[in-house]
């Protein structure tokens, strides 16, 4: 008997999918494994050091001093977290509640290494964060700052809201002139929630 195309695609038990559909399964499963090479845990002071390069080799960000990230170690631990394998960093996120809406949690700075960028690991720390805090208090809404040129960036939360189902509204937050004399673009605030009901997606 002549197998059609899709008989090929056809798993036991299972109904069957195209070829399209089979490859960006096998591209995501690669992503996610080459990701699980790093673990991910939460920033303790003595990361200082190693996040500042990482910030300082990630290009795109503003570099704080050194001081800021030992003092995120120390006093914001519980809301910044990085992806390491033997001593090495390839992966930061710090956030904290604000002060003036605490289910608010504000993601400030998130960056993978270069070399470790689209293999999901920024969404694993993104995840893994989200996951840490809510299982501290309530989070309900997720926030950060985009800039226009960032696709990545976008593309990074505009995911983290869409496989919740959860809105995610982009208002203008810090325009050009609040950046003087520095080449910045303006700063848009993506909002991310209603979160309380949404399911947590496994670690990925
Ligand atoms: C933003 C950043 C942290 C994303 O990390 P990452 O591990 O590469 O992202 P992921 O692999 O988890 O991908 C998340 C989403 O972004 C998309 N994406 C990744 N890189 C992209 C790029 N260069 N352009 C467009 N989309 C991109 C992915 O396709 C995925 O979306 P999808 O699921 O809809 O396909 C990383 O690009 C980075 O460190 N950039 C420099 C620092 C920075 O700009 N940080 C953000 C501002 S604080």
């Amino acid at each position: 008997m002549r197998r059609s195309r899709q008989d090929d695609f056809t798993l036991q038990g299972l109904p069957p999918i195209n070829r399209r559909a089979q490859c960006r399964l096998t591209r995501r499963r690669t992503e996610q494994m080459a990701s699980l090479d790093w673990t991910v845990r939460a920033l303790s002071v003595d990361d200082g050091p190693k996040v500042w390069k990482l910030i300082r080799d990630a290009e795109t960000l503003d570099l704080n001093s050194p001081y800021t990230y030992l003092m995120l170690g120390k006093f914001f631990a519980q809301t910044c977290m990085i992806a390491e394998r033997d001593d090495q960093i390839a992966g930061f996120v710090s956030g904290f509640f604000l002060p003036e809406s605490a289910d608010t949690l504000f993601i400030w700075q998130i960056a993978v290494q270069p070399s470790q960028r689209g293999n999901r690991l920024g969404t694993r720390l993104l995840n893994a964060l989200w996951t840490a805090a809510s299982d501290r208090r309530p989070v309900s809404y997720l926030a950060a700052t985009v800039t226009p040129n960032n696709a990545a960036s976008a593309a990074l939360f505009r995911r983290f809201a869409k496989a919740r189902g959860a809105k995610c509204a982009v208002e203008p937050c810090f325009p050009l002139q609040s950046f003087p004399g520095l080449d910045h673009e303006p700063e848009y605030l993506y909002r991310i929630g209603p979160l309380g009901e949404c399911r947590r997606p496994a670690d990925q």
